[in-house]
């Protein structure tokens, strides 16, 4: 089975050396592997909550988009898209938000960063805190649970937002009764440098410390890293090379031996100066190729929407039906439907129309089956199975059950069906004792119908 990856790039800022070397390299490698499936979309609905500067936002969604591409990342291969161009996305973070707990929200690092700054300040608690900025982590779930991810790369700084988007999908999954969303885990990658800036500090937007990837040509790349703050040490004297940006940054993209090279250049006593003409040399060997390309589709915005519009076709072709099965067990179904389930069964149901069992994969890699009535309604889910041929002598038994064969206990809100004093399939659950009954009428017809038929 292939692991889904998903991971999204908030549209605020211009792609910077630590970007490229700390996620969109070591993401685009990844999606070259064969077992695994990839999923990139630019955050463009978080960048909202950041910024309320439209030309930069527009700005930033066109220079990540190119960079990714000339990085290398593969449109066929990898779905790629705009989470603005995904209308299932904010559909499910307001499912999301109905079972977003206010007290797991009032958690949130970057709200309670905010209040507590407030609070320093003597300000209102809640003083410039949207309630966008609040909601962060439930519109991030959605990104993820709307296409069932495993493994999300994030940031130490977002791995709270990963076990918020588990804690919702594990709750709607309870509430319900069944398996709807996946549970992502974070994936720290542990041997991904994380690259100094100028000052030394970690390379950050917010810390104004970035050297651009491709933003301002080769030129700018080498201002930038003339700029980078060393110790006062003259030429000829040995340098520190485990103690040094230089160093840092230059082994992030040379190999083994070239790093070796540069180590004891630095030992020796190469002069500062000369030490960031080499890493300029090294890191622009790799870059020039990629910033060619950026610079073509920079000048070809429409190209990119062409991507970027098939990419959305491909992540809506996975959402929307997902969709659409939450809308039906929320109880936002057509009107026939919703008439059926409140106690009004269809009075003649239509020729030809049987109860009927289905089977699947589960997202785990078992096998398990599901029972719906002829009205198409879910009367049972049945347990794992670890491969189809076990699954499928169950359903044979079931089959051949009729209603007084079956053994149907009451558990909680729902029922259990035993076969051989073993539970081999639950019912959803249901809101009240007559919702309930209604149920197991409807099941026993099921099950009489398919026994009668086979
Ligand atoms: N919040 C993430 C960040 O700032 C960006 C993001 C938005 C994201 N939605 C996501 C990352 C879903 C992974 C999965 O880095």
């Amino acid at each position: 089975m292939q692991t889904r990856i998903l991971t999204g790039i908030t549209t605020t800022g211009t792609p910077h050396l630590g970007n490229y070397v700390g996620a969109i390299r070591p993401a685009i490698e990844a999606s070259r592997r064969n077992d695994v499936d990839a999923f990139f979309f630019m955050a463009d609905y978080h960048a909202l909550i950041k910024s309320d500067d439209a030309a930069r936002i527009e700005r930033s969604r066109l220079e990540i988009a190119a960079t990714w591409l000339a990085a290398g990342l593969d449109p066929a291969r990898v779905t790629f898209y705009r989470q603005s161009d995904v209308p299932e996305i904010p559909e499910l973070t307001w499912f999301l938000t109905c079972i977003a707990s206010k007290g797991m929200l009032n958690r949130a690092h970057a709200y309670k960063a905010a209040v507590d700054r407030n609070t320093e300040t003597g300000e209102d608690p809640d003083a410039g805190v949207t309630a966008g900025l609040y909601m962060y982590p439930v519109l991030m779930a959605a990104d993820i649970l709307a296409f069932d991810a495993h493994q999300v790369p994030v940031g130490r700084d977002q791995i709270q937002h990963i076990e918020m988007a588990r804690d919702l999908g594990q709750r709607f999954n309870h509430q319900h009764g069944r398996e709807f969303f996946v549970l992502p885990e974070a994936l720290i990658e542990e041997q991904v440098a994380t690259l100094p800036g100028l000052d030394g500090r970690k390379m950050s937007k917010s810390y104004d410390n970035t050297i651009p990837l491709f933003a301002g040509g080769s030129k700018q790349l080498r201002e930038a890293i003339m700029r980078i703050v060393t110790d006062s040490r003259a030429p000829g004297e040995p340098k520190d090379p485990d103690n040094c940006a230089l160093f840092t940054i230059f082994r992030a993209f040379a190999s083994e031996a070239e790093s070796e090279a540069f180590r004891s250049g630095l030992l020796d006593g190469l002069g500062w100066g000369q030490a960031k003409q080499v890493l300029y040399e090294r890191i622009e060997a790799d870059v020039a190729p990629l910033r060619k390309r950026y610079e073509a589709f920079m000048a070809d915005p429409a190209a990119i929407e062409v991507i970027l519009q098939e990419g959305a076709r491909k992540a809506r072709a996975i959402a929307a039906p997902k969709i659409a099965a939450l809308r039906e067990v929320l109880g936002l179904r057509p009107m026939r439907t919703a008439a059926t389930s409140m106690g009004r069964p269809d009075p003649s149901p239509k020729a030809g129309r049987a109860p009927r069992l289905s089977s699947f994969r589960d997202a785990d890699g078992t096998f398990r089956f599901r029972l719906f009535s002829a009205e198409g309604e879910e009367l049972l889910l049945s347990r794992s199975f670890a491969d189809p041929k076990t699954a499928g002598a169950m359903q044979k038994r079931l089959k051949s059950l009729g209603a007084d064969g079956a053994m149907i206990q009451t558990r909680a809100l729902g029922m259990v069906l035993e076969i051989d004093g073993e539970i081999v399939a639950k019912t959803p659950d249901y809101r009240d004792e007559v919702a309930r009954k209604q149920a197991l009428g409807q099941l026993r017809d099921a099950l009489d119908q398919l026994a009668a038929r086979d």
